[in-house]
């Protein structure tokens, strides 16, 4: 055993003490002693598995001034997020197989957390389904366009899903109607108008396009956002999974800001009703994960005026740690933002992460919940340089392990563009993960 790190553990609703010990980057055993190479002992602190985040929109390549690669995991690693999975949005979008190879290959280098690719289905790129299938991490469809990406006009949805089901690669979807989006086109001064602008029933509309196609390939909804979304999902097939993310979660439109700008994002932030209905569905396991949808944009971008403002906002670094803080303050248990941030995150990408259990990867983050401390944009490592969450409660990880290498300890960066790995769905043998 190269490596035992001694703490406490969180299982089956209850916290005990066990040393888990690791063996070339996986975990090993997990027993109430152990003997290692070497020993590290936390106390009273917790063990909890790395977080894995399915949605950041990182902008390598593209855009280097607002974020790349090695900031963007960076950011994610002083966060408690050891894998990153990112959207295909970038400039060039990763819409062909050398661009996600291209793509690989600047992670590969640059990032210090584990990272997936995801590759867009645009109108133009269709045939390239069965080359992108088995070497992307996952497909993305935006229903609506967004941010430097058209959208797939919804009378082709269901042919890209009929080709990517032999795939049986996971097909993210960016859930706005773009024809029902055009009805509301219009001037826009605020969070309100926003919401207006882009009203949930455009999400409705584009989440029942989704299910009419009725294709089996697994499917899922990005950041579901409000209580028209939630409804037209009941009792939906168990092939569709849905994710939230904080922002809608702990936000709405009624937000009073000096910087409107820096909240609008798509979808919108929506009315205090739906941001309790998709709470209530978190909460109760209606929803499957968590996603940041870190979106950074520049502070001279955000400042623009309403209309002209892009939308989106950083969130990579804060998400665990805020909602460790909500556990502290007992507004959700343990057990459920686990579920929420590393169990089912893995699941659906097919990794061997996201649970301290013999044979899974030694992604590690150890937690101090009396370490209880406030949020300052200065304090964060994304390029961009703000947060919508400055002031709020949170708890960062005091030391972050990835496959048993320690990266960050406490405010320290230890580990090195590079020590991040693209992962391989562990149900594709086939796949190559390394361009
Ligand atoms: O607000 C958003 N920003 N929504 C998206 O879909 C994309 C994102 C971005 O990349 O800026
Ligand atoms: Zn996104």
């Amino acid at each position: 055993m190269e490596l035992c790190i001694e703490g406490k553990i969180f299982r089956n609703g209850a916290f005990e003490s066990a040393c888990i010990g690791i063996t070339n980057g996986k975990i090993a055993a997990i027993k109430k002693t152990l003997t290692a190479d070497s020993h590290l002992n936390v106390g009273s602190r917790v063990l909890l598995p790395g977080g894995i985040d399915l949605h950041v929109h990182f902008r390598d390549p593209g855009n280097p001034k607002k974020e790349d690669f090695q900031t963007g995991s960076t950011a994610a690693a002083f966060g408690g997020i050891t894998t990153i999975f990112d959207m295909p949005n970038t400039s060039p979008p990763t819409t062909s197989l050398p661009l996600l190879q291209e793509k690989q290959r600047t992670a590969n280098a640059r990032s210090l957390v584990d990272f997936g690719i995801y590759a867009a289905v645009t109108e133009d790129n269709l045939r390239h389904i069965p080359a992108l299938a088995p070497r992307c991490a996952g497909f993305k469809i935006f229903l609506g366009s967004s941010t430097n990406i058209g959208s797939l006009p919804s009378p082709l949805l269901k042919q890209a899903l009929e080709a990517i089901r032999p795939t049986k690669t996971r097909t993210f979807i960016h859930a706005e109607d773009e024809r029902c989006l055009s009805h509301y086109a219009g001037p826009e001064e605020n969070l309100m108008d926003h919401n207006r602008r882009r009203p949930a029933r455009c999400e409705e509309t584009a989440i029942h396009s989704v299910l009419s196609t009725d294709v089996e390939t697994p499917v899922h909804i990005c950041h579901l956002s409000s209580q028209d979304g939630l409804a037209a999902l009941t009792q939906h097939p168990s092939s569709i999974t849905v994710g939230v993310t904080p922002h809608h979660l702990l936000l709405d439109a009624a937000v009073d800001s000096r910087h409107p700008t820096w909240y609008k994002v798509n979808p919108p932030l929506r009315s205090p009703v739906d941001r309790e209905a998709i709470w209530t569905a978190m909460t109760q396991g209606d929803v499957d994960i968590l996603e940041s949808d870190h979106a950074p944009h520049t502070l001279d971008e955000k400042d623009m005026e309403f209309g002209k403002a892009p939308s989106g906002m950083p969130g990579v670094e804060t998400m665990y740690p805020l909602f460790l803080a909500l556990v502290k303050q007992e507004r959700l248990g343990l057990a459920r933002l686990l579920s929420l941030l590393c169990e089912r995150p893995a699941d659906l990408a097919g990794l061997p992460k996201g649970r301290l259990e013999v044979n899974r990867d030694a992604d590690i983050v150890v937690v101090d919940f009396k370490a209880l401390t406030r949020i300052s944009a200065e304090r964060l490592h994304s390029r961009c340089g703000w947060t919508v969450f400055e002031d709020r409660q949170a708890i960062f990880p005091s030391a972050v392990f990835l496959r048993g290498e320690q990266i960050v300890d406490g405010m320290q960066l230890l580990g090195s563009p590079g020590s991040g790995c693209c992962v391989t769905r562990q149900d594709q043998d086939s796949k190559e993960g390394d361009a």
